[in-house]
């Protein structure tokens, strides 16, 4: 194949590997590589139908087009020297129909908008698939705490024992959280959802391009409103890695509780072994691997979306090579969040949760201390800081039992609880966690009636986002059958 044929009318003599290697995007643009045909094929279509291009160097064009799309594009295209795919596949294109042919596709287009557009494209497909994993996330994690509304256990603040829970108040908090980010993530598709091609390199064509068509082509919402904005705006990028840094930043924090409850301190979860790995040289060992790795990777994302903030805040209008450098974390980032959230899902739904452990440990530490103080105040009047300070001096003393109660409340506020009428039989009923859960029955709280309405109105959500992804692949797989469809009617 020949040369770079970029560099032969400005550019004189050959440069070394080296320097092609550091120009090179050929790595990330495989990302792009097919999304990049579809844009090709919506051009052409879009200069024959304004008559810009004559239909015989279109047909042939567009033949040679259906043909990598058919049966892939060749290796030689990816090779170093054309800096990057689109560069790649011209020079195939030119080699293959010849320049008076090949040489016309490029017209009314930079690499610029080519390379906008199909980061776009791919970005839409990576969001209607993370948004699919999380949905099938959340469905995990509905169905669990489903299971779960009267499993108790110890919530915590300051990883300390703090007020009772249930297993699926727990796993509600975590499905909550995912929901958020199934939300950021539809949001951003829409500002996604907008077609760079025609801008050209930065100031649109004097060509007159159809930028509606192919826009509606490509199975975006509408093309670009400006030009310059169209090639140097990565914002949308930047969006969306920031949502999946997000939300791998929840996926850490579950990860670390597993990780924390499958020790023998905790002993709340046993993972399958399929998400676990053993020692070396410790035969006994079972290590949460997957949950490790997963956490780390939040890491990961986290550091990729710095890289592309870094990259994108020095830049003046309008293109500049860094962009380049950019797309290379954005596809990172998305493929550590793609990869993680199924995994994770199967972690949870394969997991066995031990839950007589955690009855055991949900009333530990005095954690049922603020039901306690919380029923002086109902049932007895005091005013909630007088009992706060009781109920902490009887734990200061080392139990709840009604004499050490009693001496508390002669020391802390001077007066008798059991003049108040407490007795021992209250207090008892009082300090079970079953009673504090049940009592915690407002809008949001453990009791599992409450639960049930939050996983009512979860499933719900959870119902519109399913729907959502649905649609949207549908439409956006519609959109590039009829382009294949139009495309195999202009090359016959
Ligand atoms: N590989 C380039 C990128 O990813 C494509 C655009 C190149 N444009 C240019 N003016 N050199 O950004």
């Amino acid at each position: 194949m020949r040369s770079d044929q970029i560099r032969q009318g400005r550019l004189s003599g050959d440069r070394s590997g080296d320097i092609e290697h550091f120009l090179a995007s050929m790595d990330a643009d495989r990302w792009i590589a097919e999304a990049d045909l579809l844009v090709d094929m919506a051009h052409l279509l879009g200069l024959r139908r304004q008559e810009i291009i004559d239909e015989a160097p279109a047909r042939a064009l567009m033949a040679a087009l259906l043909d990598l799309h058919d049966h892939g594009l060749p290796e030689e295209a990816f090779d170093e020297r054309f800096e990057d795919i689109h560069a790649g596949k011209e020079a195939y294109l030119i080699d293959r129909v010849g320049e008076d042919f090949g040489g016309r596709l490029h017209m009314g287009r930079s690499r610029n908008d080519e390379v906008a557009t199909c980061i776009r494209i791919r970005l839409k497909e990576e969001i209607i698939g993370l948004v699919r994993s999380l949905t099938g996330l959340r469905t995990t994690l509905l169905d669990v705490a489903s299971r779960h509304t009267g499993t108790v256990m110890p919530g915590f603040t300051h990883l300390q024992h703090a007020q009772p829970t249930t297993l699926a108040h727990y796993l509600l908090a975590y499905e909550q959280a995912f929901s958020r980010d199934t939300a950021r993530l539809r949001d951003a598709y829409a500002r996604v959802d907008v077609s760079p091609l025609g801008s050209a390199a930065f100031a649109s064509t004097g060509f007159p391009l159809d930028r509606d068509y192919t826009a509606r082509l490509l199975g975006f919402a509408r093309p670009a409103a400006n030009s310059m904005d169209a090639v140097a705006a990565r914002d949308f990028a930047l969006e969306v890695l920031s949502d999946a840094a997000v939300c791998m930043t929840t996926v850490s924090r579950l990860c670390e509780e597993l990780v924390l409850w499958s020790t023998a301190f905790f002993g709340f979860v046993q993972l399958d072994d399929a998400y676990c790995s053993s020692s070396s040289i410790m035969p006994q060992k079972k290590n949460p691997d997957v949950a490790e790795i997963m956490r780390a990777k939040a890491g990961s994302v986290a550091g990729e979306l710095t890289a592309a903030v870094t990259i994108t805040k020095g830049l003046p209008m309008s293109y500049n090579r860094d962009l380049q450098e950019l797309t290379v974390h954005l596809w990172r980032g998305m493929e550590a969040a793609r990869q993680s959230i199924p995994l994770l899902a199967g972690m949870i739904g394969s997991a066995t949760f031990t839950t007589e452990r955690m009855a055991a440990e949900a009333g530990r530490g005095f954690a049922t201390a603020t039901e306690l103080a919380d029923v002086l105040v109902r049932d007895y009047g005091l005013p909630f800081r007088t009992a706060h300070r009781i109920v902490g001096r009887a734990v200061r003393h080392g139990s709840l039992d009604l004499a050490t109660l009693e001496g508390a409340a002669r020391e802390a506020a001077e007066l008798s609880v059991v003049e108040l009428g407490v007795t021992q039989e209250r207090i008892d009923e009082v300090l079970d966690p079953r009673h504090a859960v049940a009592v915690r029955s407002i809008v949001g709280g453990p009791a599992p009636a409450a639960v049930a309405a939050q996983l009512a109105e979860q499933k719900e959500l959870l119902a519109r986002d399913v729907a959502w992804a649905e649609e949207t692949e549908a439409a956006l797989l519609c959109a590039f059958e009829d382009l294949i469809l139009e495309s195999r009617r202009l090359a016959v």
